[in-house]
């Protein structure tokens, strides 16, 4: 079984490469998804059985002012991908994600319908577009991933440990570590599932989550202020992003979702 692992260097494919070590896993100059045309001809060459899709131009900001990238990586190479899988029986594994919706009512299921407010969500769901009719595929709509580079949890966790107060809004979301959602996303592909499903931590707020963070660690909760801005960047953001996980709950039977099951990963990052 060959296995081609894209944006293997990001959170999730470096975790999903520890899981499945002898897989490909090109670097961006060997395999650049602001190309198509050399995806397909790169997976023509290679022939890989079934793709882990884990790259993406995942700078929500950076994909307000740089649209073209951001539809050539997130949607334009996905179509490339799906065009092969179909062709060749390959396996698809493809990574949605929460800001495929406004965020105005949160809780979102598999059944409800997206409407993105920000460029990165309009090339992500264009990209599960291109995903959802190829038989042999999942994709895997999630939320808040953390793993090795710098995002929230991890800010939260190393300012506390430097006594820092850090301000924290309340926006909801669904995070899920790098390794947990990795785990759960090689479970699913090895279970032969296909379609849509979303895979992600409990609704939480961003202030929340800090606070259960500085809890976990001991760390001073008192540090954690409350924020009501929502985003200091180019592109807007959804108040309310979260995921309904029920359907993953009943085939998935570990705990992949609470806090406590994602939060202890930060300490090992
Ligand atoms: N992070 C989140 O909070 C979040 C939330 C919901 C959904 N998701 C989805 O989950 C998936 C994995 O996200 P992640 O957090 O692991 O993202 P990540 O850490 O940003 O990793 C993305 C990977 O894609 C690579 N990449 C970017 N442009 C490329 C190009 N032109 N050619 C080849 N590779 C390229 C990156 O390489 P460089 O680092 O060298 O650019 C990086 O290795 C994505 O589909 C994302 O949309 C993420």
């Amino acid at each position: 079984m060959k296995t081609l692992i894209t944006g293997a260097g990001g959170q999730l494919g470096r975790e999903i490469k520890s899981l499945i070590p002898d897989a490909l896993t090109p670097a961006k100059d060997e395999l650049d998804l602001r190309d198509p045309e050399e995806v397909y001809s790169y997976l023509l060459r290679e022939k890989p059985d079934q793709i882990f899709n884990c790259g993406a131009m995942t700078d929500v900001d950076k994909c307000e002012t740089e649209r073209m990238d951001a539809l050539k990586i997130n949607a334009l190479s996905p179509v490339a991908m799906a065009r092969y899988a179909s062709r060749f029986s390959s396996r698809l594994i493809h990574f949605s994600t929460d800001y495929v919706f406004d965020g105005g009512r949160g809780n979102y299921s598999e059944d409800d319908i997206p409407d993105p407010i920000n460029y990165y969500g309009k090339s992500k769901l264009l990209g599960d577009f291109a995903i959802l009719p190829v038989p042999n595929s999942i994709i895997i709509r999630t939320s808040g991933v953390f793993g090795n580079k710098m995002n929230f949890p991890l800010f939260v966790y190393r300012n506390l440990k430097e006594g820092r107060e850090i301000r924290a809004i309340e926006s909801f979301y669904s995070p899920i570590s790098a390794r947990n959602l990795a785990r759960a996303s090689v479970e699913l592909n090895n279970m032969h599932f296909n379609g849509l499903i979303n895979v992600s931590g409990e609704r939480i707020s961003r202030y929340e989550f800090a606070i259960k963070i500085a809890k976990h660690f001991n760390l001073d909760q008192n540090l954690v202020k409350r924020s009501t801005e929502i985003s200091g960047g180019r592109a807007r953001r959804p108040r309310d992003s979260s995921l309904c996980i029920e359907k993953a709950k009943k085939i998935i039977l570990w705990d992949f979702h609470s806090a406590e099951s994602n939060i202890t990963y930060i300490g090992e990052i």
